[in-house]
């Protein structure tokens, strides 16, 4: 995969049928997504528990993008090996998680998957400065992690800005998590972000059955940052 900084729509597949992930996937790629999101969440770390790394076993063979799992778990060391199993191509683990993500991004890149560091609402983007050597992807969450369908909250921009500055030139995504939409998603692409992640935004309005609204809601938060 050579890097590449131009805008992508990353569904989160948490808005998607949870009975029906292998055929929801397929058809938000046929529509046009470019990556995606896969969000493990354990109910300790955040208030909400979706899946593991065995349904992201599962779900990999229908992916032909980029597999991009979003780690809202505590602790993650443990279950690097588990995911990077699965086939994640990004692995994203919360700086907040615990008192070694240092640690954490080395065990990612070692177990053979690129590395991404999360940051929630209430962390400053100089959290990952002493990290920008050693991951492949910053997620700014612009929500409180737990949840799909919730508001923006407003001062990922101006982080998005401060991030998109310390990086430079390195070959870092910045990612973009929570609450985007045709309104929300040009001004966070202007602030610098290349990844977007979208759940409701992407998936409402569509289904399996009849996919053309996932590709309408594509469109349009494109045609918003263009
Ligand atoms: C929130 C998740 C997000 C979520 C986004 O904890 O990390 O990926 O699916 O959902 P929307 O786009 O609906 O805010
Ligand atoms: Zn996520």
């Amino acid at each position: 995969m050579s890097f590449d900084r131009s805008l992508k729509i990353a569904p989160s597949i948490l808005a998607s049928d949870f009975a029906n992930f292998g055929a929801e996937i397929e058809a938000v790629e046929a529509q046009g997504a470019d990556w995606i999101h896969v969000d493990v969440m354990d109910g300790h770390f955040v208030p909400n528990i979706t899946f593991g790394p065995s349904t992201c076993a599962a779900i990999r063979p229908h992916i032909k993008t980029v597999m991009d799992v979003h780690l809202m778990i505590a602790p993650v060391d443990p279950y690097i090996q588990a995911f990077a199993d699965a086939g994640a191509d990004f692995i994203t683990a919360h700086v907040e998680a615990g008192p070694h993500i240092h640690r954490t991004l080395q065990a990612i890149r070692a177990a053979g998957a690129k590395a991404g560091v999360a940051l929630n609402p209430g962390t400053p983007a100089s959290a990952v400065a002493p990290l920008l050597d050693m991951v492949d992807l910053v997620c700014v969450m612009t929500v409180n992690p737990g949840f799909g369908g919730q508001k923006f909250i407003h001062e990922g921009v101006a982080k998005t800005r401060e991030l998109r500055e310390m990086i430079g030139d390195r070959e870092i995504h910045i990612e973009i998590d929570g609450g985007v939409d045709p309104d929300t998603a040009p001004l966070v692409a202007g602030a610098g972000a290349d990844v977007l992640v979208a759940g409701s935004a992407v998936f409402r309005g569509g289904s399996v059955s009849d996919p053309a609204p996932y590709g309408a809601n594509m469109t349009a938060i494109r045609k918003a940052c263009s």
